[in-house]
């Protein structure tokens, strides 16, 4: 028997993981203490109304020897691709099938599970600082990093890789800067992986976000896009499912490697691994695409814009240098006084009681910054910064 060794080359635990354990030690050495939590993106409003109504319908159906439904087609069922399809493509002007959509239990696993369907040697590139999974999920199938740096020289977007690369991993707007893409520099990419035959896998799980109408929702508004990239979407951070879980991945036809269809390899992966999301979840997603859903989600998500503007003004105001926040839920400071990004995690943490994200958590680029979420209820956003101005 052996293990398989390249766990071996991870950090010791998931970067989130050591935060929690972080915090629970200290609230367990400081009982009295009320601790706001700004570091992992986790939603807290609840979920809106025609969401539901839709779960509420959909458990009613499931009591009822007729309507009762057992495993969902592998896929997801028709009426959420359709109205995927609709809202979040057809709207766009970007030419997508519905059997193009793969439903998934959210973006987290598809980020992880996609490179099953890539050979071990492909050489990946992601951006540094990362969203953990990406990197991680090569390092345990035993695959080469590069790590594109991310700079604000460069706005958090990176450069065209010099040396060739196989996969590319982007995520816009960027978890952890809060960093966008303009349209332009998304097509560079995208005749980069059409040029060279790489493959770009797009994170959009925090589209919603976007405010200003010339960036880019999909990377399928670029030309040529179809013969280029898988992309990954999530209804957490839109819709608040973190705890329900729904996502989807869009995998083109059209995107051929080695003369094979990488929509019927993931097709057959999915089939094999994945017994489809719940009925009931994916009639709460469908409903976010109704009217109704659109408006309460829309409402949502533009409250929490409202606590990003409110950190970021009030961050300025106290001499921070603050990026992000205007078309993403998240905040990245550079950490005052050239405190490592770890000091200033427990500074934040013993001064004011408030918890974010270590840059460095992120990669080597994100040492001596720290990431807030807008995710927080306004409240505490309005206390959490309160606080950190009293210190
Ligand atoms: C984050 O805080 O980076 C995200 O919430 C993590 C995730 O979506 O899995």
């Amino acid at each position: 028997m052996k293990i398989n060794t390249n766990y071996l080359d991870l950090t010791e635990n998931y970067l989130f993981s050591d935060i929690a354990k972080k915090v629970s030690a200290y609230s367990q050495a400081h009982p009295e203490a009320s601790i706001i939590r700004l570091g992992i993106g986790d939603v807290t409003k609840p979920l809106c109304t025609p969401v539901i109504d839709a779960l509420n319908k959909a458990v009613k159906e499931m009591s009822d020897a007729d309507s009762f439904r057992g495993y969902a087609p592998d896929k997801g069922y028709d009426f959420l691709r359709s109205a995927i399809v609709k809202g979040d493509f057809e709207s766009r002007g970007c030419d997508i099938d519905p059997d193009e959509i793969f439903v998934s239990d959210g973006a987290k696993s598809d980020c992880g599970n996609i490179q099953e369907i890539f050979d071990k040697d492909n050489v990946i590139a992601v951006c540094d600082p990362v969203y953990p999974v990406y990197a991680d999920t090569n390092i345990m199938a035993g695959r080469k990093i590069t790590y594109l740096p991310c700079t604000a020289e460069n706005g958090f977007v990176p450069d065209i890789p010099k040396e060739k690369v196989d996969i590319i991993y982007l995520c816009y707007p960027n978890n952890p800067t809060g960093g966008v893409i303009t349209k332009a520099k998304l097509q560079e990419y995208v005749d980069y992986a059409n040029k060279t035959g790489a493959v770009i896998i797009y994170d959009a799980a925090y589209e919603a976000y976007i405010k200003d109408d010339s960036i880019p929702h999909s990377i399928y508004e670029c030309e040529g896009a179809g013969t280029a990239a898988i992309e990954l979407h999530s209804f957490s951070k839109n819709a608040g499912f973190t705890g329900l879980r729904l996502g989807y991945a869009v995998v083109p036809k059209d995107l051929i490697r080695e003369g094979t269809s990488l929509n019927k390899l993931w097709a057959r992966r999915h089939a094999t691994k994945y017994n489809g999301a719940p009925y009931i979840v994916q009639r709460a997603g469908e409903a976010v695409y109704s009217a109704a859903g659109k408006e309460a989600v829309s409402k949502q998500v533009g409250d929490y814009m409202d606590n990003a503007a409110f950190i970021r003004r009030e961050l300025k105001s106290m001499g921070y240098e603050v990026y992000g926040g205007e078309n993403a839920p998240y905040i990245w400071l550079k950490t005052p006084d050239n405190m490592t990004s770890w000091e200033f995690f427990d500074y934040l943490l013993d001064e004011a009681n408030v918890v974010g994200t270590p840059g460095s958590g992120f990669g080597k680029c994100g040492e001596g910054f720290f990431r807030l979420t807008a995710f927080g209820s306004e409240e505490a956003t309005r206390e959490a910064i309160q606080r950190i101005k009293n210190i």
